[in-house]
């Protein structure tokens, strides 16, 4: 009998330190993976938090409260526009004058423009790095404003201008596009656009997915082949939490080349997958240029593209700084100017 209650006491009493073990392994190993969580990029939170003061809970200006109060009213869009045409043939006329550009997008206001006969189904800001291609700037507007209005999207164009004369860093003015465009609006989606591409299909959606979209599928300029297989140039179009999440660009790539190949190792390492458009959908025309002064061959990029697991979570977004020179709010488009400090 004595033996019996000794044994069935320590038969519970082994049980119970067999289940607290379990607990504790279980407990630390969750706490682990959730303070690697949360470390991740402190700096990029904090910045993000402050510079929004609020707007990413949803507490809009009153500005665009009343207009979203009469957003409120209307049916969504349809997730296939009716506007819709397809290929188009691109003509670029040589006397083109901004002008002409406004006076065919008398809806656009401030770079912006929002369907009035439905809801929108995402709010996408268009950011453009640019420096001294005015005439490329004046193409690429009088095709995309019609292009995005077919596609019945809620957007916004922003031009980020590089002022002085250090070397071109077109990854670093579209930190600067994403940062700056946030305080005008939440804008759900963000594409990252070269000057001088211009989309020939606008069954090529300027909209955001599950996953971070690469549009260039071709080019006129390339037989309309992928450049190389993992390609991410061009034209690429991430969610606002996706960009944030990889930390944004590298500020460090000054001159051609290697940025976009390190925005697709900063995806892969947060285990996304780049999709694309099919290749008669993904096509664009080049318009033709020599390689600006300024912009010259980035030398570095190889050795910079070995770095990015190491360096991503403190150069990017978090470490974006940046002189703001200007902030224009013309018809067509916002003109954000910046000057940076260091760089060659
Ligand atoms: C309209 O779209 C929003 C998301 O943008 C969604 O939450 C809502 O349920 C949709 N409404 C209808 C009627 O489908
Ligand atoms: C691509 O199209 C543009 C505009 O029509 C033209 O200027 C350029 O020469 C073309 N490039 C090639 C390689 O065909």
């Amino acid at each position: 009998m004595s033996f019996n209650v000794t044994f069935h006491l320590s038969y519970k009493f082994r049980l119970l330190l067999l289940f607290t073990l379990c607990l504790t392994v279980v407990g630390w190993a969750t706490s682990n993976y959730f303070v690697g969580a949360i470390q991740e990029i402190p700096k990029a939170k904090d910045l993000m938090a402050s510079l929004n003061k609020g707007l990413v809970l949803g507490e809009k200006g009153t500005v665009t409260e009343e207009a979203s109060v009469k957003k409120a009213n209307l049916n969504n869009c349809s997730s296939v526009s009716p506007h819709l045409k397809g290929q188009n043939k691109l003509v670029f006329k040589p006397d083109l004058t901004l002008e002409e550009v406004q006076a065919e997008n008398p809806e656009v206001h401030r770079g912006r423009y929002h369907p009035e006969e439905c809801r929108a189904l995402q709010r996408v800001a268009i950011l453009i790095p640019h420096r001294h291609r005015e005439k490329h700037l004046l193409y690429l507007l009088e095709h995309l404003h019609p292009f995005l209005q077919r596609q019945q999207l809620e957007y916004g164009i922003y031009v980020i201008h590089q002022a002085g004369s250090k070397k071109f860093n077109r990854a670093k003015l579209l930190n600067v596009g994403y940062l700056e465009a946030l305080k005008d609006e939440i804008w759900d989606c963000f594409i990252f656009h070269d000057v001088d591409l211009v989309p020939e299909n606008d069954l090529n959606l300027y909209k955001c997915e599950d996953q971070p979209r690469h549009l260039v599928v071709g080019r006129n300029s390339t037989g309309y082949r992928l450049r190389y297989s993992g390609y991410f140039g061009g034209v690429t179009a991430l969610s606002r939490e996706q960009f944030f999440k990889v930390n944004g660009f590298s500020n460090n790539y000054w001159g051609w080349g290697g940025e976009d190949d390190d925005l697709r190792l900063r995806v892969e390492l947060h285990r996304m997958k780049i999709t694309r458009p099919l290749p008669e959908v993904g096509k664009y025309t080049m318009i033709f240029h020599k390689r600006d002064q300024g912009n010259e061959v980035n030398v570095e990029r190889m050795k910079l593209l070995h770095q990015v697991s190491r360096v991503w979570r403190t150069d990017g977004l978090s470490s974006c700084d940046y002189k703001l020179l200007s902030v224009d709010y013309n018809p067509l488009y916002v003109n954000i100017t910046v000057d940076f400090w260091s760089g060659p």
